[in-house]
């Protein structure tokens, strides 16, 4: 008799993707297992998750899919969540641990293309890239003029400071770069490892010296409001703060409030606390802050090396075997 085949519910069809890929990222599992896939491209609520999931032996999601306690125990038949995404905090771990549900991430291929994109938005937030764009494109550079000796003047990197909140291998690839950049790289871990290049500081002392300063913590109960208006009043006059790493760290209204003072000089987000922020956020009125919404993985090797790791892990899980990645193997064991 056949084997009856795994039933996995994909919140995404991962179509655009399989343009750029040649080939459907989702085949192997739609080979192997039968697949329930959320057609739009909009991701399923949080009912249509938990009537989707019913039945089913995995779950392969998105950062974007708040996979809570209800939804985790919603099918006694879950063996496996797979999330395409190195972060974990859309996911209740302790939850699925209870369940003994191993919940699969995409950690390594996306840390150099995040670390680009964090010195994209370090270089554009200290040197006024966005805001020079838009001046150009709003005609208002017309004549010789225009240009003044004092016009849209930034802060350099070379010969600064940059501290790191968190030493894993995003912060480590971050500092990296920075060194090429002539920088001087201090560093905050939790764990206190020592990394080349990067003189290992206190939090505190982080904080007064880094004229830049870039987070790649995860967001846990320990990280959650790590930036807050205490954090961010001790950072230097005139800093620069860069967040690709998750909101939530960074009290964003504290945040907003020092940079509308001009206490600190800029700041360059990818990430906020609360996704998508709308029009009328404090962000959105002020100059000195460089936003993308949330794209440090979004090269398109990355995204499909993700995709292909999730889809492993998927497989990995359902088939009983140990996953490539598991994020909650601590609260498994
Ligand atoms: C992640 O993987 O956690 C990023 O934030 C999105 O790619």
């Amino acid at each position: 008799m056949e084997k009856k085949r795994s039933l996995v519910f994909v919140t995404n069809a991962m179509a655009d993707l399989e343009g750029l890929a040649g080939e459907d990222p989702l085949r192997e599992l739609k080979e192997r297992c039968e697949c329930r896939i959320w057609p739009a491209a909009q991701g399923p609520s949080h009912a249509d998750l938990l009537e989707a999931l019913e039945g089913c032996q995995g779950l392969l999601c998105l950062i974007s899919d708040r996979i809570d306690a209800d939804i985790i125990r919603s099918s006694s038949e879950l063996k496996v969540i797979s999330s395409c995404s190195v972060g974990v905090d859309h996911i209740d771990l302790a939850a699925a641990s209870a369940q003994g549900i191993p919940v699969g991430n995409t950690p390594g291929v996306l840390t150099e293309t995040t670390a680009d994109l964090t010195f994209a938005l370090l270089l554009a937030a200290s040197r006024r890239v966005a805001e020079g764009d838009a001046y150009v494109r709003s005609g208002k550079w017309k004549s010789d003029s225009d240009w003044g000796l004092a016009s849209f003047l930034g802060v350099d990197l070379h010969g600064a400071t940059l501290g790191i909140v968190g030493l894993g291998g995003i912060g480590q690839a971050v500092a990296r770069r920075a060194q090429g950049f002539g920088m001087r790289v201090v560093g905050w871990s939790r764990s206190g490892d020592s990394v080349p290049g990067v003189e290992n500081v206190e939090f505190s002392e982080l904080l007064a010296e880094a004229d830049f300063v870039s987070i790649h913590v995860a967001l846990t109960q320990e990280t959650l409001g790590l930036l807050d208006a205490r954090a961010i009043g001790r950072m230097k006059r005139g800093a620069v703060l860069v967040n690709t790493a998750r909101g939530g760290i960074v009290d964003d209204l504290a945040l907003a409030e020092a940079l509308a003072e001009k206490r600190l000089a800029a700041a360059g987000l990818d990430v906020f606390d609360g996704e998508p922020i709308g029009s009328d956020h404090p962000f959105v009125r002020l100059d000195n802050v460089v936003m993308t919404p949330h794209i440090g993985s979004a090269s398109t090797r990355t995204r499909l090396r993700m995709a292909q790791l999730s889809v492993q892990n998927c497989l990995a899980g359902l088939e009983g075997r140990p996953l490539i990645h598991t994020a909650n193997s601590e609260g498994l064991r």
